[in-house]
């Protein structure tokens, strides 16, 4: 018998369709969004439009069902999440009992909403059922209980009893609020509730980026939508994609110590160019003359700082030294999670639960994602490149 394995398929068409990263590669198909030079689009309307003139209910409710609700039907479905808010006795048990691991730094928030979404599935009797009328219940589900599960772990994380356990939040509340309110006991001012509300409807959907891609691939073998969910959560986490936000917010804090050291923004950068770091928040796989997102929530947030005073404004303003430097020496425009950090920090939003906060928005585009998957299925399974030995004997 031959040690040579004969290829399935010859190396020079699995060399003409390499692309390292996928870039540039059309994976698949989608009615949801596109991602273009010119403009981001939900379902054709256009994110500045939706930014300005929709709710993130709205928006949610378009994404999973497929067109612009009427009154009614927004009635409707924010009934539904309020009706949805309130987490087990079982997850909120795990929220306290994973506190100490949290405070040790062993448990990231975003790991926690991995686990604690992980949780919902064992407790959800849709949860094995992929059908299209299944999914959208627990699309619903997971958009209601996201939020209670970041606010009750904030809860958890600042010594503080729960805030409305048994129903998840104040029902008058919008989506964006009560995450608010849960996380600090307050109800939020009418502008904070809006800021995160353009937040979430910004974060909502992006296409094939690589969690919802990740979604995509787990639904594509015909698993579930917790489990798929809970891959897009993990693939979310990291600093190359959703986890810049705190990231970036990070950099800014450390280029804050380094003037305050004597330092400058601009030696701050030249150090960084120099070691090759990579400034988070900026740069995209797709944007390459920016991230249509990024100036909508750089003016609400810098109106948000400019309210607070010099303080406040101060992150702002070494931002837009930042942001000068990279588009004069690198070229490179700022992504949306480079306002996002500093709009989040200027609320008072505590950085870990940034990203988290970015799961609670873009739990609406990976569930539509994933309907559209189920819906229309075949399995995603690219070629690899190999790069080992030749066949040899054993
Ligand atoms: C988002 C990101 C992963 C896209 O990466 P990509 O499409 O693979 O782009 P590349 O890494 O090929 O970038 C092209 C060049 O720009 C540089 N570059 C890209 N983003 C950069 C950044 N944030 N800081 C410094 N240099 C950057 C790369 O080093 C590369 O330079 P080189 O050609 O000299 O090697 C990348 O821009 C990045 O790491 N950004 C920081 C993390 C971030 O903000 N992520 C959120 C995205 S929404």
């Amino acid at each position: 018998m031959s040690t040579a394995t004969p290829p399935t398929v010859s190396k020079e068409i699995a060399d003409a369709n390499f692309a390292k990263g996928l870039e540039g590669i059309m994976a698949g198909e989608t009615a949801l969004c596109s991602v273009e030079q010119g403009g981001l689009f939900y379902r054709g309307y256009e994110i500045h439009d939706l930014a300005k003139n929709a709710t993130f209910e709205e928006v949610a409710f378009l994404l999973l069902e497929g067109h612009k609700p009427d009154a009614p039907e927004l009635a409707r479905f924010k009934g539904e999440l309020v009706a949805e808010r309130k987490i087990s006795g079982s997850v909120l048990q795990f929220l306290k009992d994973i506190g100490p691991a949290i405070k040790r730094g062993t448990a990231v928030p975003m790991d926690v909403c991995r686990t604690a979404v992980g949780l919902l599935g064992h407790i959800d009797a849709d949860c094995q059922d992929n059908s299209v009328a299944a999914n959208l219940r627990k699309s619903k589900r997971l958009i209601a209980q996201i939020p209670t599960i970041i606010g009750h772990m904030q809860s958890v994380i600042d010594g503080r009893p729960f805030v409305e356990p048994e129903t998840g939040g104040d029902a008058r509340l919008s989506h964006a609020a009560n995450l608010l309110y849960l996380m600090t006991g307050k109800k939020p001012s009418d502008e904070a509730a809006h800021v995160v509300d353009v937040s979430l409807i910004l974060y909502a959907e992006h296409d094939f980026n690589a969690s919802t891609f990740t979604c995509r691939v787990i639904a594509g073998t015909l698993s579930d939508m917790h489990g798929a969910v809970c891959g897009g959560i993990a693939a979310l986490k990291g600093s190359l994609h959703g986890g810049a936000n705190e990231a970036a917010m990070e950099m800014l804090k450390r280029i804050d110590v380094h003037i305050k050291a004597g330092g400058t923004v601009e030696s701050y950068m030249q150090r960084a160019f120099e070691t090759k770091e990579k400034l988070m928040g900026f740069g995209h796989r797709v944007y390459k003359n920016g991230d249509h997102r990024a100036p909508i929530l750089s003016v609400l947030g810098r109106e948000v700082a400019r309210k607070q005073g010099p303080e406040s404004l101060k992150w702002f303003d070494i931002g837009d030294k930042v942001q000068k430097i990279m588009l004069e020496q690198k070229k490179i425009y700022p992504n949306v999670d480079f306002p996002c950090g500093m709009t989040y920090f200027v609320m008072g939003i505590p950085v870990p639960q940034y990203t988290p906060i970015f799961v609670a928005s873009r739990m609406s585009g990976w569930c539509a994602h994933i309907s559209e998957q189920h819906a229309n299925n075949r399995l995603i399974r690219p070629l690899s490149r190999y790069t080992g030995e030749a066949p040899r004997a054993w």
